[in-house]
């Protein structure tokens, strides 16, 4: 399978190292990310080729990762889609947007092509989706970050938004895929909470969820990326994972 990436960050730093280091049996051909040295870094380490424009790569690829930003989900993932390539969405809260949500599935469908979003930051996302075929009473996230992983500074704890996941993610849009993740798993606007706590220095994701098959409650403590420390270590490995799966014929916990 040849996959190209758009987004030259943090998340896709640690596929590409993977890849070059023979754990994950795809080729990374193609990098395209608006800052071209970004892209040409990348390349050089798995000898790709960096892209000026997106569509220089879809000729050539199986399927794209897209680890950039919310805006290119909408910019981007739409065109991908039309010329029938699979993509991987890790900016999952762009998904949040009902009507960028049906104009991908849409297109996807047109197309013949398939849209992935990995589990991301959080664990838990297969039980959600089971216990979702029965009834769910409530789903609550509660994120804990160090102030500095949410790009502010505060010497107290103090908690900086209780709603709905949907609000959230206009208001934090780079640092709530994780609610999104699971509002989407489970087909409702979850609650949310986020703190800011100083004497935390991982992004900590509680969530609990009740319904007729029980109850139960997930703490994922994430280690953050040295290059981005918005971003969890676990992200980018839950998209690896996916790569490594798309490449085998049996597929356990999906
Ligand atoms: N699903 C999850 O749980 C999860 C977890 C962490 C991060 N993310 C999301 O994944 C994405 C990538 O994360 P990261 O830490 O690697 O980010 P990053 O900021 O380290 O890297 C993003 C790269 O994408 C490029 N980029 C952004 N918008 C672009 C556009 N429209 N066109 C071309 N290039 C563009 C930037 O120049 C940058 O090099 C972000 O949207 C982030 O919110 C998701």
């Amino acid at each position: 399978m040849i996959v190209g990436i758009v987004g030259c960050g943090a998340i896709a730093n640690l596929i590409t190292g993977f890849v070059r280091d023979g754990k994950v049996p795809v080729e990374l051909g193609f990098f395209y990310d608006r800052d071209l040295e970004r892209a040409e870094n990348l390349a050089s380490m798995v000898d790709g080729t960096a892209v000026l424009d997106v569509t220089d790569m879809l000729p050539h690829v199986d399927l794209v990762v897209e680890a950039a930003s919310p805006e290119a989900v909408r910019e981007l993932v739409p065109g991908i889609l039309e010329a029938g390539r699979d993509v991987v969405v890790m900016s999952v809260g762009a998904l949040m947007d009902p009507e960028l949500r049906s104009l991908l599935e849409k297109k996807a469908s047109e197309n013949n092509a398939e849209i992935h979003v990995p589990s991301g930051a959080i664990v838990g996302l297969d039980g959600l989706k089971a216990a979702s075929m029965g009834s769910i009473r409530s789903v609550k996230l509660v994120t804990r970050k160090p102030p500095r992983s949410l790009g502010i500074s505060m010497d107290e704890k103090k908690v900086l938004y209780t709603g709905k996941a949907s609000e959230a993610v206009k208001r934090f849009p780079l640092n709530i895929n994780v609610a999104a993740a699971l509002s989407l798993a489970c087909g409702r606007d979850i609650d949310v909470e986020i703190i800011a706590d100083p004497a935390v220095d991982r992004n900590v994701h509680e969530v609990t969820v009740k319904g007729d098959f029980g109850e139960f409650k997930t703490i994922t403590e994430n280690v953050r990326c040295s290059i981005n420390p918005k971003t969890s270590v676990m992200a980018a490995y839950s998209a690896i994972r996916l790569l490594k799966s798309l490449s085998e014929n049996m597929h356990i916990g999906t």
